[in-house]
């Protein structure tokens, strides 16, 4: 199989952040087929290489030496009916919006609270996305990954993908699988996932639709996420940190509203958005970066701003709530 290799590519216009960044070479991943050939090539040029989705989980260095694989495998599809569930497929290029909007199209319910997340159906597993209290481990079936250690093509279970919180075994595992496609499993009997405040209204309505929830889901981002293709971002910056009861009792005593949540094993979940505000920081600016004035836990890029920039920034975001609430934050997107 030919490698058409591109050199000294330009990605700012390939990372939600639009930082600037270059890869040395480049190549559209079109099929699974190209891989063995394009990890005999990166060892024979010893060049690493490096896989990009939809660049919206990411903060790209500005030179990168090495190849970047954007993924370009397409195709989505109904693969199986059952009593109790379809199952779907995703190649791992798809549109994860597009997805949804595809599924929901057919009366399909199920991933209409996940919405309007940037990036592909190849990632969502990755970081196993969720938003207003669903996540891809709800619907998940199982995925195909190639394995770079092994060299061949291996399917993954829900077990096996180890989902927890913005994490997966591909998330602790950085570069050694590349996942080509995703099967999805959305029930029969769909019942909407009305918990998350902003969704709760629509339950009084017994013939709603997955489209009425995705529509009421648009809506609610749109008005308090910064749209990527305005304002430069990569969607919330900072994971909400899970922590003990002792480490929750200084801020819950001093401000006994903050938003929390209890965890099955005992921990509170506390809003990185919400400790960020209070420590000061909303709208805050660091030479071309600085934090959205319209939600605290989104890092946006105001023209200009490049890698470095982005650590200092959340250098000095930790630094500042550690400081003021004894809490540490963690990135949630990739460095790379
Ligand atoms: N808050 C503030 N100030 C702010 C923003 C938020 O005080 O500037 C407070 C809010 O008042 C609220 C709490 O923080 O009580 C939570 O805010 P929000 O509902 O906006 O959700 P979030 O916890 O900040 C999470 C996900 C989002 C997801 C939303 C909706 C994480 C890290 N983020 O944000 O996911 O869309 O819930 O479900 O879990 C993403 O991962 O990129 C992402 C956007």
């Amino acid at each position: 199989m030919s490698l058409a290799l591109i050199p000294d590519f330009d990605l700012s216009a390939r990372n939600t952040l639009a930082l600037r960044a270059r890869s040395r070479f480049a190549i559209a991943l079109e099929d699974a087929a190209q891989l063995p050939a394009l990890l005999t090539e990166a060892g024979s040029r010893n060049l690493p290489l490096r896989i990009l989705g939809g660049g919206s989980n990411v903060v790209l260095a500005p030179d990168f030496d090495g190849i970047t694989a954007l993924v370009a495998l397409k195709g989505k599809a109904i693969v199986a009916q059952s009593d109790d569930a379809t199952i779907i497929e995703a190649a791992a290029g798809e549109t994860w919006h597009d997805l949804v909007v595809w599924t929901v199209g057919r009366n399909l319910g199920g991933l209409e609270n996940l919405a309007l997340i940037p990036g592909t159906a190849g990632a969502a597993p990755v970081q196993n996305i969720g938003a207003y209290g669903s996540e891809l481990a709800d619907m998940f079936e199982s995925l195909i990954a190639y394995d770079r250690q092994t060299g061949a093509e291996r399917s993954f279970t829900r077990q096996q993908c180890a989902f927890a919180y913005r994490d997966s075994v591909f998330k602790q595992q950085p570069g050694r699988y590349i996942v080509l496609s995703v099967r999805l499993r959305l029930p029969r009997d769909w019942r909407p996932n009305l918990n998350f405040a902003g969704l709760a209204e629509l339950a009084d309505d017994p013939a709603l639709s997955p489209e009425a929830v995705m529509d009421r889901v648009i809506a609610l981002r749109t008005s308090k996420l910064p749209d990527w293709r305005q304002t430069p971002n990569a969607g919330s910056f900072f994971q909400n940190p899970i922590v003990t009861p002792d480490q929750a009792a200084p801020v819950l005593a001093e401000f006994p509203t903050a938003p929390n949540f209890a965890q099955p094993d005992g921990r509170l979940k506390l809003s990185a958005g919400w400790l960020i505000e209070k420590s000061g920081l909303k709208g805050f600016r660091l030479g071309p970066v600085g934090i959205s004035e319209r939600h605290a836990l989104v890092v946006v890029n105001h023209g200009g701003g490049e890698q470095s920039d982005i650590a200092a920034l959340a250098r000095h975001i930790k630094e500042t709530v550690s400081t003021r609430f004894g809490i540490q934050l963690h990135e949630e997107p990739i460095f790379m």
